[in-house]
């Protein structure tokens, strides 16, 4: 069952351009419930290979860190779509950008993706995938916000629900800033940006 995401600890810490940032899920509880996740997958699929298809670049830590908690055969490969540009909100315009590299005919694909928002990526990476004849596809989500939802897409593996608020770090950006952090906090905009 997918996790809720506590805010009581609440640390503000102010950073540059006059943005500031609230740690919503630290490192620790990040790592734990990747781990559960990773348990929670293998048991469901004991003796396949598993192939686990990154949506760059939002989820490449969420995918390495998940991929080495997964015993047995496990593959990698990575695809990416445009969706927000330097926004914190959709253009609902989802567009391939970097294709696969092998074929995922006959093969379990595990979907990771950093965030289920709108749901428009997912819906349409869906889309894509099932015409190209997988064995079976399951989407695991580091992060929730049903909130948003516009498009129905259900997701198979649920690390946190959040709330309705715009997240950033272990890879997920603003303007492709703070990607690098290792826990997820909620971003506040400075005055400027919002006036703008
Ligand atoms: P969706 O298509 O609206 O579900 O959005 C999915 C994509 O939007 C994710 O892969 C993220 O890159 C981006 N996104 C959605 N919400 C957030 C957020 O709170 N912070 C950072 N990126 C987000
Ligand atoms: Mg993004």
């Amino acid at each position: 069952m997918a996790k809720r995401a506590k805010s009581a600890k609440v640390s503000q810490r102010k950073i540059n351009r006059g943005e500031s940032l609230r740690i919503l899920i630290s490192r620790a509880r990040l790592q734990k419930r990747v781990k559960e996740i990773a348990r929670e997958i293998r048991k469901d699929f004991p003796d396949e290979p598993l192939h686990l298809v990154g949506v760059l670049k939002g989820a490449v830590f969420f995918l390495t860190d998940l991929g080495k908690q997964i015993p047995g055969e496990v593959s990698f490969d990575f695809i990416a779509v445009s969706s927000y540009g330097a926004s914190t909100h959709t253009s609902g315009q989802v567009r391939l950008t970097r294709d696969l590299d092998s074929s995922i005919e006959g093969k379990t694909v595990i979907i990771v993706e950093d965030i289920l928002d709108t749901g428009m990526t997912l819906q349409y990476l869906l889309r894509v995938f099932e015409q190209r004849k997988p064995k079976r596809i399951r989407i695991a989500v580091l992060l929730d916000k049903p909130e948003r939802r516009i498009a129905s897409v259900h997701a198979d593996y649920v690390g946190f629900t959040i709330p309705n608020e715009f997240v950033v770090g272990y890879g997920l950006d603003y303007a492709e800033r703070y990607r690098n952090m290792p826990d997820v906090g909620v971003l506040s905009l400075g005055p400027s940006a919002k006036s703008s």
